[in-house]
């Protein structure tokens, strides 16, 4: 490998790791892409990187601008690095729950952050989601991103994670599973793997509590509910998350996910975040129903280190009845 230019040249072509040990015993085999080996930590590096760069070659942003986003920490960590390089400002939206470890990591990166109370109901003007194009309007020379509906996230993952999994699984693979939080990396990935193989049988992960599991089965919008998984899910519907492309929607309570977190690190020495805990949860619940070898890919979007205090603290496990 050569020598990098920029951190930036850091950014994708991760590892796919084969999870030997947690499906051993099923005929199915699971892989996990380690997105958490991005140089800040999580598979947002790449939309931060793809989109900032696009958004520069279409003239969109200028010198000087400050690019505003809500983020659930990972996107703003990943447009920190960026914006640090290119000299670009960084406002970001984020809410009063985030793990104190990315608040820490993203104050030292001297990213201006903005508290939402995340207990005000969606529809509220001041919630996460009206707030962020407000503030962007209000900022000098601010530039709103838009990861949750600007698909050059999705094209991003098209571009990106879809060719490098399909040439690390060498085009052999049956299942395709991801966490939708945005839906940039499962919608865009998918639609590379689906035109290379249509038989792909694509699977998106949704947290007990948000709408999408619901709304994918039966094309109603239900109330949202609290729950603590960072990451995944959402209040509204929103225009990066292409249900057309997926062929199945499984939902994960924050028990199942935290537990599997947990696992992953015995099972495997893997060190990786909540979000990555539901994937694996939702890869070995569908081995567990196939009776045939199958290969079946997921994404671990982020590492452990950002959820010290909560995931891996069994005192906030007991405080929030997640164990007793
Ligand atoms: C920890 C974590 N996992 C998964 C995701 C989901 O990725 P996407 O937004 O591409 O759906 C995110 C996105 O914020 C995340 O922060």
């Amino acid at each position: 490998m050569r020598p990098f230019e920029t951190i930036l040249d850091g950014v994708g072509r991760t590892p796919l790791l084969h999870l030997g040990r947690l499906g051993s015993g099923f005929p199915a085999e699971i892989f996990a892409k380690l997105e958490f080996l991005n140089p800040m930590g999580s598979v947002k590096d790449r939309i931060a990187k793809y989109m900032i760069e696009k958004a520069e070659r279409e003239g969109r942003l200028k010198p000087g601008d400050t690019v505003v986003d809500n983020s659930s920490g990972n996107t703003a960590l990943g447009l920190a690095m960026v914006c640090a390089l290119k000299g670009y400002g960084v406002k970001m939206v984020v809410r009063d729950c985030l793990s104190p470890e990315k608040i820490k990591f993203l104050k030292a990166l001297g990213v201006e952050l903005v508290f939402v109370d995340h207990t005000l109901p969606p529809e509220s003007p001041d919630s996460y989601n009206n707030i962020t194009p407000r503030i962007a309007r209000e900022t000098p020379g601010g530039f709103y991103l838009d990861q949750h509906n600007n698909r050059d996230n999705n094209e991003c993952h098209y571009r990106t994670t879809g060719p490098e999994i399909w040439e690390q699984m060498e085009g052999r693979i049956d299942f395709f599973l991801a966490g939708v939080g945005t839906g940039g990396t499962l919608c865009g990935a998918a639609k590379f793997l689906k035109e290379k193989n249509p038989g792909i049988r694509v699977v998106g992960i949704d947290p007990e509590g948000s709408i999408f599991f619901d709304y994918f089965h039966t094309r109603r919008l239900v109330r949202p509910k609290p729950y603590l998984l960072e990451g995944l899910g959402d209040e509204f519907l929103i225009g990066c998350v292409d249900f057309g492309l997926m062929d199945d929607m499984i939902r994960v309570s924050d028990r199942e996910a935290f537990a599997m977190t947990r696992r992953l690190v015995r099972t495997e020495g893997v060190l990786a975040g909540g979000s990555s805990g539901a994937a694996a949860w939702a890869a070995l619940s569908l081995a567990e129903t196939l009776d045939r070898p199958a290969r079946i890919v997921t994404i671990f979007p982020d590492s452990a280190g950002r959820y010290l205090s909560t995931i891996f603290n069994d005192d906030w496990l007991r405080e929030k009845n997640i164990i007793p």
